[in-house]
């Protein structure tokens, strides 16, 4: 299976997130990030970085994407698009690279996904994307199965 065959429209997924790189709050770093998760109910979530005077208390643009879907009861996810730039807030075109989840984000989406078919999407626009497994990005992951 690739990431092909998981059916799902990325242009949505990435259109809302891109819908809420403005309201990153990324006064230290500069960089906004922005992310929408698609939840197996096919309702889809949005988060962006949050950023904090202390700086370890900030928070990443997927961790609070996921967040959020868990919170509105969603108990599994299915793919989740990032977008995400230097002062991008203001102008998403002023994203020039493909932004990965750091490593943190990559357990966070682990924890409520089956990483063989869970598709990250990074994207630097609506048409302009990658997209691999998460286990690609997260390989021989522990997760709540390795609790058991
Ligand atoms: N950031 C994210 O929100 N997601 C990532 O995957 C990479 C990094 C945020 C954290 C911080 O607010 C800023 O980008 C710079 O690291």
């Amino acid at each position: 299976m690739t990431t092909a065959d998981v059916m799902f429209d990325r242009s949505v997924l990435i259109q809302k997130a891109i819908d809420v790189l403005g309201n990153s709050y990324a006064p230290y770093s500069g960089f906004n990030v922005a992310s929408c998760v698609l939840g197996s109910s096919g309702e889809m979530y949005t988060g962006v970085n949050v950023e904090n005077a202390s700086f370890p208390a900030g928070r990443c643009a997927e961790s609070n994407a996921v967040a959020a879907a868990v919170g509105a009861g969603e108990k599994s996810i299915t793919a989740i698009a990032v977008i995400g730039g230097k002062e991008a807030a203001s102008d998403s075109s002023l994203v020039t690279d493909y932004c990965t989840p750091c490593g943190v984000c990559r357990q966070v989406i682990r924890e409520f996904c089956d990483p063989e078919k869970l598709v990250v999407v990074m994207a630097k626009s609506v048409t302009d994307y990658k997209e691999v497994f998460l286990s690609e990005l997260l390989p021989s992951s522990f997760g709540p199965d390795s609790l058991m």
